[in-house]
C-alpha cells in the first residue's frame, strides 16, 4: 500500500473509525513520515494494530479510544489532538452498517435504527462541532465526512442507514457553503461498496466492490484536489443518480433487489 507524501498537504490528520475498513486504510495511505495521525475508535486493540502498521512507515501516531456518540468524550479527544498540534484534516469515517432486512430496522423495537442514526448522523455532528471554531479562528482546515451512495438514494432494504447517510451528506453539503468563505473546506465522501467488515455482513454480493486501499487512495487524491463531493465507483454513482430521477415505484422495484434474497 503506497502512502501519500506530505508535501504541502495536511500534516496532522484526525480519523474517526480508524480501527477498521476505510478509516484504517486512510491511516495507511497518510502514513508517510512528517505526518502526525490521530486515530479514534472504540476498540483499543484494533486501533493499536493499525497504529503499529502506520508507525513503521514513519508517521507519528496517537490513538484515542472514544465513542462518537458521546459528544463530551469526542470533544475532549479533539481538544487534546488540536493542542498537541493544530489539526489540518478531520475525517469522520466512523459508522455502523444498516444490514439489509426489515427485521434489522425494526430490531428491538427500533433500538437498532436509533443506534444507526445516532452513530452515523449525530456521531458526525459530534465529531465536527468541536473543531469548527478552531478551524474558523485559524481561517483554515479541511473536513471530510464519509457518507455513502445510500445517502443519495433511499434504499428500501435499509431505511435507517439511508436516512443516516442522507442526513450526514446534507449536513456536510450545507457546511460546505457556510464555511467556504471562512477558509474551511468541507468534502462529502459517498462510497459505493467497499470490501470491509461492514460490507462483508451484507446478505448479497455487493456489485462494483472496491478494496479499502483503493477507496482510501481515491479519497486521499480527491481531497488533495479539493473535491467537494467524492462519489465512487462511477457506474454505481451514475446508477444512483439515475434512480433518483426515476418514478418512485420503478426506483423502489429496482432498489429492492439490494436486499436479502
Ligand atoms: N464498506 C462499505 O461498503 C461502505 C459504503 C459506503 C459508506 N461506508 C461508510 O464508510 C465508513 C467506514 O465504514 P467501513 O466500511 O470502513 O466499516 P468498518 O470496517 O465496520 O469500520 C467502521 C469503523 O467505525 C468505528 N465505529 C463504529 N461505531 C463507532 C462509534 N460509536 N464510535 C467510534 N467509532 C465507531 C469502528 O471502530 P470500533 O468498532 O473500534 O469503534 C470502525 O473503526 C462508515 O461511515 C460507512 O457507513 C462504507
Amino acid at each position: 500500500m503506497r502512502s501519500v507524501k506530505p508535501g504541502n498537504g495536511p500534516k496532522h490528520i484526525v480519523i474517526t473509525g480508524a480501527s477498521s475498513g476505510i478509516g484504517a486504510a486512510l491511516a495507511q495511505v497518510y502514513s508517510a513520515s512528517g505526518r502526525r495521525l490521530s486515530l479514534i475508535a472504540r476498540n483499543r486493540g484494533r486501533l493499536e494494530a493499525v497504529a503499529s502498521n502506520v508507525r513503521v512507515r514513519g508517521a507519528g501516531v496517537d490513538v484515542y479510544v472514544a465513542d462518537v456518540t458521546d459528544p463530551n468524550a469526542i470533544e475532549r479527544v479533539l481538544t487534546t489532538c488540536d493542542l498537541l498540534q493544530p489539526v489540518d484534516l478531520l475525517i469522520a469515517s466512523a459508522g455502523i452498517g444498516g444490514g439489509a432486512s426489515l427485521a434489522r430496522d425494526c430490531g428491538e423495537l427500533g433500538h437498532i435504527a436509533r443506534e444507526i442514526l445516532t452513530t452515523n448522523t449525530l456521531g458526525v455532528v459530534n465529531t465536527i462541532t468541536p473543531m469548527l471554531p478552531r478551524f474558523v479562528a485559524r481561517k483554515q482546515g479541511q473536513i471530510a465526512i464519509v457518507s455513502s451512495l445510500a445517502g443519495l438514494v433511499s434504499l428500501p432494504a435499509c431505511p435507517a442507514y439511508s436516512a443516516s447517510k442522507a442526513a450526514a451528506r446534507a449536513y456536510g453539503a450545507a457546511l460546505r457553503g457556510l464555511l467556504a468563505p471562512l477558509g474551511v473546506t468541507v468534502s462529502v465522501v459517498c462510497p459505493g461498496f467497499v470490501d470491509t467488515p461492514m460490507s462483508a455482513s451484507l446478505p448479497f454480493r455487493p456489485p462494483f466492490l472496491w478494496t479499502a486501499d483503493r477507496a482510501a487512495r481515491h479519497v486521499a487524491r480527491a481531497l488533495e484536489d479539493g473535491r467537494r463531493e467524492i462519489l465512487f465507483p462511477w457506474p454505481l454513482a451514475f446508477a444512483v443518480r439515475l434512480a433518483a430521477i426515476l418514478p418512485n415505484a420503478l426506483a423502489d422495484r429496482l432498489l429492492m433487489r439490494l436486499r436479502q434474497g
